[in-house]
């Protein structure tokens, strides 16, 4: 043991583990209490994982069968597995929203790593917020780190149809309309979340689950293998024995999170019609790991990229469906022409390597560059006097005839103003309207809840009108779509234009040529801004209340000022 503690004095776990006289007593004693055997403190690389379990987060329900399996590949490889909880965030539970707890989950992941004797780290992510919150919390450690997905649901069932996330909207609609009852609704909960894993669309969880195959953060095929299916166990598996490599290799995630991993993110993002939150949670990971990188970053190298993937909520499909069809390296190789193929991942070969044997065997569900499902995809960004710093849209999930439009608005200038008035006969507001939500940005909910697609009123939906351009300083969920224009950035809390908006207001979106304008002048808009005042919400302590000074706004990634940026993994002063 001691000749192996010599060699071995690189790896960080040492400084604890391989101690001698009280200090080492103690970091080894209490650890041999779960019937641990002396020689795994040899020097062999001590492999944390990262577990975001818990009832709470039902789409991580299965974590702790991965992490075992995880646990075995790491033992094949000869580390030494150490599983740890980390605060978990369901999307479907958590009030008032997830993202307000997704930057203190970063922090909670970061100091996890950093204080304890891990020489490399598994993270276990699955529902939405659990991905990018683990991933910024890595990254500001930067130790050896790859990324295992808890894969996605099986599509549902109901009534001979195939269901999934987005048909929660459709459902919602049809039962405003009377057209299902309410006990049909209660049937089609259980046909629809049939078995473990995230939503079975290409919402946020999936988008995510992508995002962290197409940077190179974990190994080929983690976006789409269900949940359900024997092979999420293998690859976990294998992961548990690779990250054992990577501690060897010293593969930390800088050394993959280049500036060019996060442009090939940005195209695989645009060809899969992934989530509008991709922005928001890529540049926070891109702040932490310090790669330059802006929001106009989205719409360059996203507008020359088709839809290639036929995925609900932008086509037809569901993530099973593309794992049948050759999965995501499959969608990569057809991306072959416009991505870095150069770019690292965490297995050591190049993201051009991995999908070198990539095959297609449907062309329903994956198409060619030449001939994709929509000419449009990714993210439009657009800017104007309504959103100086910037707004998103996702024009796969639009009504192309929607994208260039000019309508009064009809104003609510909170999410409960909305609720209150949207089913009022009296509501000024028909076909042509732009719906304006204020107050539900980072600073303003707090935590920019995903309502920006707001419901269209009854007395419209009668009339068979399904979308309306609507704009809002929220988000929206990955699974929804319609014209809907997100992240509005400063958002009204925080005194943008989006603030000073009445009703009647002409409002000018046009796509086509990323402009967002209020049209209203100068003049009048400075009138009105000496009667605005932000709203109170009287938050005068705790997490809350630090995240409100400090929280940045959406163009930037809604990361904590404070928490930008890096501060490695070393920890000079021990505990005894
Ligand atoms: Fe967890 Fe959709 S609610 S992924």
């Amino acid at each position: 043991m001691e000749n192996n503690m010599e060699e071995n004095k690189a790896l960080r776990s040492q400084n604890w583990f391989g101690k001698t006289g009280k200090d080492g007593f103690i970091y080894r004693a209490w650890m041999k209490n779960q019937g641990i055997p002396h020689d795994q403190f040899d020097g062999r690389p001590v492999i944390g994982i990262c577990n975001t379990w818990s009832e709470l987060t039902p789409c991580n329900a299965h974590f702790r069968d991965l992490a075992e399996a995880v646990k075995i590949g790491v033992y094949e490889a000869g580390g030494f597995p150490v599983e740890f909880p980390v605060m978990s965030l369901g999307e479907t539970l958590i009030k008032p929203t997830a993202m307000l707890y997704r930057n203190l989950a970063s922090m909670d992941v970061e100091e996890s790593i950093r204080a304890n004797p891990v020489d490399g780290v598994v993270l276990l992510c699955g529902c939405d917020k659990t991905t990018p919150s683990l991933v910024m919390g890595a990254c500001s450690v930067d130790i050896p780190t790859l990324v295992i997905s808890g894969g996605p649901m099986l599509k549902g069932h109901f009534k001979g149809k195939d269901i999934g996330t987005s048909d929660v909207w459709r459902f919602a609609e049809a039962y405003k309309l009377g057209q299902i009852s309410q006990s049909e609704f209660v049937e089609a909960e259980a046909c629809m979340a049939r078995t473990q894993g995230h939503c079975a669309v290409m919402g946020t969880a999936s988008t995510m689950a992508t995002m962290v195959e197409a940077l190179g953060l974990s190994l080929p095929n983690n976006a789409s293998i269900p949940a359900a299916d024997a092979r999420r166990k293998v690859i976990s598996q294998f992961s548990g024995r690779r990250i054992v490599e990577m501690v060897k290799e010293n593969l930390t995630l800088s050394k993959i999170l280049t500036r060019e991993a996060f442009e090939n993110a940005i195209m695989v993002n645009a060809a899969i019609g992934g989530s509008t939150n991709f922005v928001i949670h890529l540049l926070a990971i891109a702040g932490r790991i310090g790669v330059d990188l802006n929001i106009e970053d989205f719409d360059k190298f996203s507008q020359n990229i088709p839809l290639l993937a036929n995925l609900q909520p932008s086509g037809e499909h569901f993530m099973e469906d593309l794992y049948y069809s050759g999965g995501l390296p499959a969608v990569i190789k057809e991306m072959r022409e416009v991505l870095h193929n150069d770019a690292l991942t965490v297995n050591g070969k190049t993201i051009g390597e991995n999908c070198a044997d990539a095959e297609v065997y449907n062309r329903n569900i994956v198409a060619t560059m030449e001939n994709p499902f929509k000419p449009n995809s990714g993210i439009a960004v657009v800017k104007g006097n309504l959103s100086p710093n910037g707004a998103v849209l996702k024009p796969s999930a639009a009504t192309p005839e929607l994208m260039v439009h000019r309508g009064k608005a009809v104003v609510f200038e909170t999410i409960e103003d909305y609720h209150a008035r949207i089913e009022d006969p009296n509501l000024d507001i028909d076909e042509n309207s732009v719906m304006v939500l204020k107050n539900v940005g980072p600073k303003g909910y707090p935590g920019m809840a995903e309502v920006g697609n707001m419901g269209i009123p009854k007395k419209l939906l009668e009339k068979g009108v399904h979308d309306l351009v609507r704009i809002s300083d929220g988000r929206m969920s990955g699974t929804g779509f319609g014209t809907v224009v997100l992240h509005v950035s400063p958002e009204a809390a925080a005194g943008g234009n989006l603030a000073l908006v009445q009703n009647g207001d002409y409002i000018s979106l046009d796509v086509p040529n990323r402009t967002l304008n209020l049209e209203v002048s100068d003049e009048e808009l400075a009138e009105r801004r000496k009667n605005w005042e932000a709203i109170d919400m009287n938050i005068t302590r705790g997490y809350v209340n630090l995240y409100i000074n400090h929280v940045e706004q959406a163009h930037l990634g809604a990361d904590m000022d404070f928490l930008k940026g890096k501060s490695g993994s070393i920890v000079t002063r021990d505990s005894h």
